[in-house]
Parts: structure tokens; sequence; C-alpha cells
């Protein structure tokens, strides 16, 4: 990838002579860390840039981008090269999303699926990019982490992001996926929504009982952090959690790495950050992400401000869930919220009904949420195994002319509003004819 790199950072010196330099961004954890990171990289360059961060692109979006700029996508655009191919500018991709169409002239595609090298996320690829144009940008490295995080890239490291890490001086702990890591338990675990425990998870009384099981004790300064327990408590607390999910949840998928690396001179867990950059876009402040992400005090704040008022929303959100009504088929549940959950957080609030033990093992559950004209719709498949939900909602979504894309245990789509009813009805047709197929 080295190579590519060498060749985008030429080009960009050539062009930005005479271009202007615009650059797009993903909203989502990974697009922010990447746009953090690219854009300190330039600034310290001395390239005058124009930075926007976009929930998602289409053709009308790329057809309005002026040509009298170099345009630099970051964390998208690598399923939009025939529309690329029509702009009479030069474009530079640093991406690692699948590409599924020639590589057009006009475009420098930096992508791990290209230059056949490890895997890594959009953040990880800006900070190679940043590292080859000075040894100064190493203090970015730490970004590259929450984008790692943010994307799940890291269930399989490799050596791309142990150098990331060595020069991130990240710490690896081993432990419960529980975050943040560096909080105190009884918190952690009363509000964990990423980790489902029945009589736990928002109940007080349920949380001291757990800890009192596995052994840990408040001392006069409160409970200890996951990263403050000793190993035989740990494995306690391990324990005492896998018997209250009664389902048969393997250790390794409570169990994995914690990442703790500096932002603000504090260590912190990078789940928890990602978690927070996160929320941001999904609350429409995209740029206290950004600003938090640059080390901006103000914008640290309001980034926080902003993660306590998502973390409610997804309350309400779940709540409002329990409310709706539901079309409940065999082994599926469509839930239609029209306009009472943002679009922005449907797939989350379906990840974590996904997650949840409400369902069994096999489940697909499909979530959709009116965005002005449009609908998005978010599928998850419980369990992780068995059927193929981005093939599924495919054969619905094409018909009434959406837009489809994801993997088999998680995909997303973007349908007319004026389709609703027609896509529903497909769908119920295409989910029925897959369980006879199992
Ligand atoms: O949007 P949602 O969270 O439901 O998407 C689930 C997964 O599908 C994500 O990994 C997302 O990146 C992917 N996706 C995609 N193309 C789309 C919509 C979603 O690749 N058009």
């Amino acid at each position: 990838m080295q190579g590519v790199i060498k060749e985008a950072i030429l080009k960009i010196e050539e062009i930005s002579m005479h271009k202007p330099l615009r650059i797009i961004s993903h909203f989502d954890t990974d697009g922010i860390t990447s746009a953090a990171i690219f854009s300190r990289a330039l600034q310290r360059w001395e390239k005058p840039f124009t930075l926007e961060i976009v929930k998602n692109i289409n053709k009308e979006y790329l057809d309005a981008l002026p040509e009298d700029h170099l345009l630099i996508f970051l964390d998208l655009a690598s399923g939009s090269l025939n529309y690329l191919a029509n702009k009479k500018t030069e474009v530079i991709i640093l991406d690692h999303h699948e590409i599924v169409q020639d590589i057009p002239k006009n475009v420098t595609m930096i992508n791990p699926q290209l230059q056949k090298t490890e895997n890594c996320s959009s953040a990880a690829i800006c900070y190679l990019f940043a590292r080859e144009l000075s040894e100064k940008n190493k203090d970015l490295a730490n970004l590259a982490i929450l984008g790692m995080v943010g994307d799940q890239m890291e269930k399989n490291l490799n050596k791309t992001y142990d150098n990331i890490m060595k020069d991130a001086d990240t710490i690896i702990r081993k432990g419960l996926l529980l975050y943040p890591a560096t909080r105190p338990l009884d918190k952690v675990l009363e509000y964990s929504s990423s980790l489902y425990i029945p009589d736990v998870t928002g109940s007080f009384k349920g949380v001291v009982e757990l800890l009192r099981e596995a052994g840990i004790e408040k001392t006069q300064k409160g409970y200890k952090s996951l990263v403050e327990l000793s190993e035989e408590e740990m494995s306690n607390l391990t324990t005492a959690i896998l018997i209250r999910r009664k389902t048969k949840t393997e250790t390794s998928e409570i169990i994995g790495n914690i990442y703790l690396t500096k932002f603000f001179n504090n260590l912190e867990d990078a789940r928890e950050l990602s978690a927070m950059i996160n929320a941001c876009s999904r609350m429409g402040v995209s740029e206290s992400a950004l600003g938090f992400c640059l080390g901006n005090k103000a914008a640290k704040k309001d980034a926080e401000k902003t993660y306590l008022k998502y973390r409610q929303a997804i309350s309400a959100a779940l709540k409002s869930v329990s409310d709706i009504e539901k079309i409940n088929g065999k082994n599926y549940t469509i839930i239609n919220a029209k306009d009472r959950i943002k679009d922005t957080i449907i797939g989350t609030v379906a990840s974590i009904i996904s997650f949840s033990p409400l369902y069994p093992k096999g489940t697909i559950i499909i979530a959709m949420a009116y965005d002005n004209d449009k609908i998005k719709v978010s599928a998850r498949l419980t369990g992780k195994e068995g059927r193929n939900v981005r093939e599924i909602l495919s054969q619905a979504v094409i018909p009434v002319s959406g837009e489809v894309g994801g993997h088999p245990n998680a995909a997303g789509a973007i349908i007319p509003i004026a389709k609703e009813q027609e896509f529903i009805q497909e769908l119920q047709n295409k989910l029925d004819l897959d369980l006879i197929k199992i």
C-alpha cells in the first residue's frame, strides 16, 4: 500500500498548486477519525482544504460536486466508482469497503481490498498516509485505534495494527467486553447496552447482587473499574454473567481485548470514545466529534453532553419499541417505527434488540424509520449464523428501487417512503420463503 500512498502524496502536491482540495468523509467513528487524521496531516503539510462529513453519498450528491476541486473521499466511495468516472476532475479515495466496479482513470484508490494487503479500517489507511508524510504525525495513531474498534476490526489484529498500536502507546488488557472499562463497575453494568445481562442491566439491585456474588466489594472509593480487577475477580464476574445469560453464550463472545489509549492526558477505553464519536454523528453534531478528535476542549464537553443525550434517546427508543405494533412472522419481526425513532439510531436499536435474549437465535429483526421522503431500514440476524439478511433484504429492496448493502448478519437499506406497504409485503413474502428453505 505504501507505493500507492506515495503516488497519492505526489498527486496532492502537484494538483494542490492549481486546485483547492475538497475532503468528504463518512459520519461514523471510522469516518470521523479518518477525517481528523487526514485534515491534521494536511494542515501540518500546509495544504488548505474544505471538509464535509456525510451520512451517505449517492448519484445526485456526486453529480453536484464541483469539478474545479481535487476530490478526496475517506471511508466511502469505493462503491460509487461508475459515478465518479463521469467527473471531470481528479479523485483520491482512502477506503476499505468493497470495490465492485472498475477503477476509472481519474481515480487513485488506496484500499486494502485493491492492494491486497492486510485488512484495516479507513482511519488506519489515513494514518499510514499521515505517517508517510511526516514522523510528526505519529501522535495521530490513537485516532486510528478508535477507528479500528469503531468498525469492529479489533478481532482480527494484524501487523499493520500491531505497528499502529506501538505508535499509539496502546495498552491491551484481556477482559469482559463491557465499556468503559475505566469507570466504576456498578454504573457500567447498570447502563451497559453492549452486553445485556438479565436482571442486572437497568437494575441497581441486580448489579449489587452480581458484584457481591463475584466477590467484588465496594470500598471507600466505590467499586473498582474493570481494568482494576484481579484475574480471579475478572474470572468470577465472567462466570456470574454467563450464569445469568442462561442461553448458550460462549465465553469468547463476552471476553476480548480491551484497548486503553491516551486522550486529553487520560487513559481511556477506546470502545467508549468510539461510541461517543458515533453518538455525536447520530445526533447530528459530527463537528463536536471531530473537534474532540482534534483535541478541542470545548468540543470534548459538547461531545460528552451529546453522548448522554444519545443514551437517553436510545433508552427512549427501546421503550417505544415495546409499544409499536410489530409484524411477527415465524422467525422474523418487522418493527416499523415510522417517525417515532430517528433514522440515524434505528440501526443501533435493531442491534441492541438482536443482542438481547428477547428473540430466539436465528430470528431476523427488521427495523424501519422515516427520513423525510425516505425510509431507513436496518436488518439484523440474532445469533449471527444460518441466514443471510443482506440477500433477503436485497430481494425486497431492489423491486422498490431502494439502495441496499451490508453483511450476512447485518444489512441496511434506504427505500422511498411511497413504497412503504409494497416493501413490507415484498419483505414478508421473501422472509416466509426463506424459512421454507431452511
Ligand atoms: O445502516 P445499518 O446500521 O443498518 O447497516 C448495517 C450494515 O450494512 C453496516 O455495516 C453498513 O455499513 C452496511 N450498509 C451498507 N450499504 C448500505 C447500508 C448499510 O454496506 N446501503
